[in-house]
């Protein structure tokens, strides 16, 4: 079977990015499942230390139905601790993220070493992050974004060993990701790329956040008045033009599944089947995740 390596590589050559969509319940699960197997595309579904305690007994299922999809891999989103790596190894993830941004340059490499000995031996990749996106990381909230400096990604891949690092170029967590013009910082980039050619690069906090959902929910009486993504130009751009290889959405998901069900209780006020307002949300997360593969990650097919 092929790895998740075959397809970072894959999408290095030709141009596209894996997505990695965050899940934390079955439908949310179902929607992107049905979606990226509908379009023959390959996809990471991304298990936050949240999620991983929210699915509490059912984690090992959920991981046991992924594997049954081909091209769809499981991965560790934000691990703070060597365990909460170990744990997710052992579970059969292909894939972890230990996130050691918040630490100084020393300990993330130290963290982020240990992290990679343990995997590798077990044939499972790992991500680390250099740099700090703005807004709440790490449980340290950050007002400036922390840009990654090239020099010492190039120094932290080399020392740590790790398969694929994620950057801070100006994507941020969450909804409201910009007060004034939105832009990405490709000369940053452009400086990594040169420091480490060919090498696979990620992007969290990659949600557009739709204004059309938006709109949709703030009438069905939400209230998400200054939500605010990455123009999906931009990341089309790094995905075609760059080694971005790894796009993280999860409020984009959590816009779809809030609309699909506050829109579908407004209009049914007497329903009580969760299977309908909930089928409702599960419907627009495959719809969104479709626009994704089709129109900006350009992986449709490449399985
Ligand atoms: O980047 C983090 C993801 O959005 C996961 O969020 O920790 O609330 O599950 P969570
Ligand atoms: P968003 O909040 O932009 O969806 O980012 C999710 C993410 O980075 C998960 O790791
Ligand atoms: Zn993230």
């Amino acid at each position: 079977m092929k790895d998740l390596n075959f397809y970072y590589n894959k999408a290095l050559k030709k141009g596209f990015a894996l997505g990695a969509f965050n899940f934390n319940n079955m439908e949310v699960l179902q929607g992107i499942l049905s979606a990226s197997d509908s379009l023959a595309s390959p996809c990471i579904l991304a298990v936050s230390e949240g999620a991983m305690s929210y699915m509490g007994e059912f984690l090992p299922a959920f991981v046991e139905v992924v594997k049954k999809h081909k091209g769809v891999f499981v991965h560790l989103d934000h691990g703070k601790s060597f365990e909460v790596c170990k744990k997710a190894v052992l579970l059969g993830f292909d894939s972890v993220m230990i996130d050691g941004s918040a630490l100084s340059f020393e300990e993330n490499v130290k963290l982020t070493k240990k992290v990679v000995d343990f995997a590798h031996k077990r044939g499972v990749l790992v991500e680390g992050e250099l740099g700090q996106l703005k807004g709440i990381e790490e449980d340290v909230t950050s007002s400036e974004h922390h840009f990654t400096d090239p020099i010492k990604a190039k120094e932290f891949v080399e020392k740590t060993g790790v398969d694929t690092l994620a950057i801070a170029i100006g994507t941020s967590h969450g909804a409201y990701k910009y007060k004034g013009r939105q832009e990405l910082r490709f000369d940053i980039l452009e400086e990594i790329e040169k420091l480490l050619p060919d090498f696979p690069l990620v992007l969290h906090g990659a949600s557009t956040v739709e204004k059309r959902l938006v709109e949709r929910i703030n009438t069905s009486g939400g209230e998400m008045k200054e939500a605010v993504g990455i123009p999906e130009e931009l990341l089309r751009r790094a995905i075609k033009e760059h080694n971005i290889v790894k796009i993280n959405t999860d409020t984009d998901l959590r816009l779809a599944m809030t609309c699909g069900v506050r829109e579908n209780l407004k209009q049914n006020s007497k329903e009580i089947d969760p299977r309908k307002y909930i089928g409702s949300g599960r419907e627009l997360v495959e719809k969104v995740v479709k626009n994704k593969i089709e129109n900006m990650l350009f992986s449709k097919g490449q399985i």
